[in-house]
């Protein structure tokens, strides 16, 4: 592919960390202050990922509970997480389920930042808990290895500006392209059935663009998009690479790590699709019978 047709990738960021240490209020916190006035944020419908704009660049952060997702979309070689944001209490320190993060983040080659959040809590301990990161193999700048920790508080917003131009920083050190003209591959993060309107999916594009009309295969199912809403609630045409969709056009509900990636037309789809079940069918009769 020719190199002038890339464009700077949008960095997909996923929160990640131990039960209550607070990610879903950090990204709640994040959503509620960058979010753009007068769209159709704060009562948005249910997507697990969304953008913010923070100085003129823009982030995807994965709003889903972290680990099972990364897991099973590393599992099915459909690892979309470019930075790792590990989320851990200050007044709790290092749980078992922040050295699981950490130690999933490292399998896969990411790189982590951390939130240390609660700091607003009398019990905060934010340089007992840099102690506690350095003993799993992460030391923090100011204890003179390379992993940045900014101390945080959900709460109040404390530190939020921060760690966000952080993230914009290490996005740019990690120059990430892609090419909007490439065919479409897109990360199947959540599904569901709606009454109504069959099988929908919230996707990130990972490369290409995606477009209503577009024929695809998904996992082993053949299907067309029918309609695009992207993450602030809006009917769209097309969205690009980096970003979170919502589709609608499946004509089964495909599964958390499934990739959908575009197909020439509609024919050829339907046959790999066909291929792709004749293949699962054969795997199953292969299986061993308890
Ligand atoms: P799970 O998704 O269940 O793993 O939890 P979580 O990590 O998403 O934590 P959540 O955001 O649900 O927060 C857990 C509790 O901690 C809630 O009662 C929050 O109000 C509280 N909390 C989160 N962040 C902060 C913070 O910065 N300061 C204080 N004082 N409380 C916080
Ligand atoms: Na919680
Ligand atoms: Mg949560």
């Amino acid at each position: 592919e020719p190199k002038a047709t890339l464009i700077t990738r949008t960095p997909i960021i996923t929160v990640m960390g131990h039960v209550d240490h607070g990610k879903t209020s950090l990204l709640d916190y994040i959503r509620k202050t960058r979010v753009a006035k007068g769209e159709a944020g704060g009562i948005t419908q249910h997507i697990g990922a969304y953008t913010v704009d923070y100085n003129g660049s823009t982030l995807t952060f994965l709003d889903t509970p972290g680990h099972a997702i990364f897991t099973e979309m590393r599992a099915r070689g459909a690892d979309v997480t470019d930075i790792v944001v590990l989320v851990v209490a200050a007044n709790d320190g290092i749980m078992p389920q922040t050295r699981e993060a950490i130690a999933h983040s490292k399998a896969a080659g990411k790189t982590i930042i951390v939130a240390i959040n609660k700091c607003d809590l009398p019990a905060a301990d934010p340089v007992k808990t840099k102690s506690g990161l350095m003993e799993e193999g992460l030391v923090p700048t100011d204890f003179g290895g390379d992993v940045e920790c900014v101390e945080v508080s959900a709460l109040t917003g404390a530190g939020i500006d921060d760690l966000l131009g952080l993230l914009v920083l290490q996005s740019e050190v990690l120059e990430l392209q892609a090419n909007p003209k490439a065919n479409c591959r897109a990360s199947i993060i959540e599904a569901r059935v709606e009454p109504g309107t069959g099988s929908s999916a919230t996707a990130i594009v990972e490369s290409g663009t995606i477009r209503v009309g577009m024929p695809f295969i998904c996992g082993p199912y053949a299907g067309k998009v029918r309609a695009l809403v992207n993450d602030h609630g809006e009917r769209v045409k097309k969205v690009g690479p980096g970003m979170p969709v919502e589709i609608t056009g499946f004509s089964e509900t495909p599964n958390v790590g499934d990739e959908l990636v575009e197909m020439e037309n509609e024919r050829a789809a339907k046959k790999l699709g066909e291929e792709r079940q004749e293949e699962l069918r054969k795997q199953r009769l292969a299986q061993p019978r308890k």
